[in-house]
Formats: C-alpha cells, structure tokens, sequence
C-alpha cells in the first residue's frame, strides 16, 4: 500500500438509506403487529395471574409429576412458571411494539462539550416529548390497555407476598411463660435449682418447668431463656425493690438482648459484665444490667425470684417489662 493512499482522509459514510418496515407503509401490518403486541401483553397478565392463582389455591405442599422432570412441588413449579411468563411477555410485546411500531428513524447527534446549551436541553425535552407522541401509544388504545393491564397486575403481585410475614404477633412478644411460682430448671436437663447448686460466680441459663404432657417450643423458648448469675450479695448496687427480685446473690436476667434480640451469653466473671456478641451492648450485673456500652436501649429485663419450702428456685412473679428488643414493647 503507497503512503499516499494509506494518508487518504476518511470520509464520513454517513447513515446508510432508511429501509421502511412492513407496518409502516402497509395499515393490515401496522394493525396485525399491534393485535401482536396485545396478545403479548395479555399472555404476561396471564403469567401474574397463574402466579396469583398459585400463592392462593395450590398447597405449599402439594406436588406433581412430570414426565421429564420427575416429581415437583406444583405450588412452586406454577409460581415460577406464572412469574416467567408475566415477565418473559410483557418484556416481548415492549421489544415488538418498538421493532415494529415505533418510529425508527435513524439520527445524528454529535458528541456535546460536557455540559449541553440550554437551548440545546431544551430541545432535547422538546424532542423526548416528541417521540412520546410518536410512539402512538395514544392513538393505539389496545396497546395502552393490555400494557396497562400486564404492567399493574406485574406490579401489584409483590404485594402478595406480604403474607409470608405471617399473622401480626399483637401481645404475644410481651408474654412470656414466666408466672408466679413457676420452677426455673436447667437448659438442657430440665433439673429444678437449688441456690446452692449455683457457686459465686457461676453463670446458668434456665427455663420455666413445663406443665406436664406440654412440649417446649422454639418461639417460647426465644422469649423465656434466662441467665442466673451468682454474686456475692454486698456487690449489688441495687435499690431495695431490685435487691428484693435476687435470691442469696442470685439475680436473673432474660438473655435476649434487649438491642436485637440475640442471646447475650458472654459473661465477664472480673467485670461483672454481661456482653452481646452481636453489637457489643455491655450490660452491668451489678447495677440492674444497666446498658454501659453498645447499641442497647435499656438494661435486660430482671425476673424477680425466690425460693420454694424446699429451697427450689421459683419465679416471684412473671417480668414486669417486654423482653427482647426494645421495638417488640411497640409491637402492640
Ligand atoms: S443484639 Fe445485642 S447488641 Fe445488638
């Protein structure tokens, strides 16, 4: 190749000729296209339907069986497949509304300094607002309608799922199974306490005996775990009502951090602290567990306790306060 023509300026090509689409010199296409576009629409309503359909009436655990894929649990097999389709077609009738019914005119629009003339801003409104007007969508009602139908019912099918939250808890975070009288027993073993199975500095998580013939549940034990710790009585530096919840030393607290709820199960013998692994909320035995660091509102709640004619460690009365975080004393 000669330097002269390697140093040929480039010449611009400019945009090749317009190719016209079917739709827009034939009325018959430009109307099939838009029934197209519709059917589209209307077969992505039908996928949010099927997905309404399936979160209501077909059973978590229902399943059936298909040749290929074997056994499949059918609630969640249609929830996919309706939500495949709701988004697959309203997605494909958007792409052949704009291949085949909208404006498709090539354009220039040179490389602007970083910020464009105001008249320039303008212009380009001027030309979005145009282009609004050209894609037809209010001289094409069929469109606008099953768009507006496919899109409301895509958008309003994630308010189904609102339902997982389950049922509002109203009062039950508030109570506990704590009552008058009630046993505190080891976790795990079920074993009733005496104070003196309990040295000073000892640390035990208990929980309320159960009523014979009832099992423990997981949520109840969530809210009843509790932590005795055992101190000498004259570190306290508590009022004579709080002194009068502790038993020879014994004070009791629930576990469940008052932050967030995680179980606050560091116990710091020299300090007397009790620390939260998940923020690092530090709560002082001493003082009531009184908040002395971290992200907690308000000390652990304290269960008053006492003995029985044995000896055994009872509950004086049940907490007088919400346990767990500070937001379940709103929930009511
Ligand atoms: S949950 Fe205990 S500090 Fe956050």
């Amino acid at each position: 190749m000669s330097d002269e023509k390697s140093l040929a300026p480039l010449s611009d090509p400019g945009l090749p000729a317009h190719k016209y689409r079917k739709s827009d010199i034939d009325q018959k296409a430009a109307k099939r296209a838009e029934q197209q576009v519709a059917i589209l629409f209307l077969l992505s309503a039908i996928g949010t339907l099927l997905v309404v359909y399936s979160y209501i009436f077909i059973p978590v655990d229902s399943f059936i069986f298909l040749p290929i894929m074997g056994e499949q649990n059918a609630h969640q097999l249609f929830l996919g497949l309706g939500l495949a389709m709701a988004l697959f077609f309203i997605g494909a009738g958007a792409v052949h509304w704009a291949k085949t019914l909208m404006p498709d005119h090539e354009e220039i629009d040179e490389r602007k300094p970083m910020r464009s003339k105001d008249e320039d801003r303008d212009a380009f409104v001027e030309t979005v607002r145009e282009r609004a007007a050209d894609s037809g969508i209010a001289r094409r009602p069929l469109i606008k309608r099953s768009l507006a139908l496919a899109l409301g019912l895509v958008g309003v099918s994630p308010i189904l799922l609102l339902r997982d939250l389950g049922p509002l808890p109203k009062d039950s975070l508030e109570k506990t199974s704590w009552a008058t009288g009630t046993y505190l027993v080891t976790d795990p073993g079920d074993r009733k306490i005496k104070a003196s199975d309990l040295e000073v500095g000892a640390v035990a998580q208990v929980l309320p005996e159960l009523a014979p013939g009832k099992k423990r549940k997981l949520e109840d034990i969530g809210k009843d775990a509790v932590l005795l710790i055992r101190l000498r009585p004259e570190e306290f530096q508590l009022d004579a009502e709080r002194l009068s919840w502790t038993h020879q030393g014994i004070i009791a607290f629930s576990k469940i951090c008052s932050h967030m709820g995680c179980a606050v199960a560091l116990y710091e013998q020299g300090t007397k602290h009790l620390l939260c692994p998940c923020h690092q909320s530090t709560f002082d035995v001493t003082r009531a567990a009184k908040v002395i660091f971290g992200p907690a509102a308000r000390p652990l709640p304290q269960l008053a306790i006492t003995v029985d004619n044995e000896g055994y460690l009872i509950a004086k009365q049940p907490f007088t306060e919400a346990v767990g975080p500070s937001f379940w004393e709103r929930s009511s």
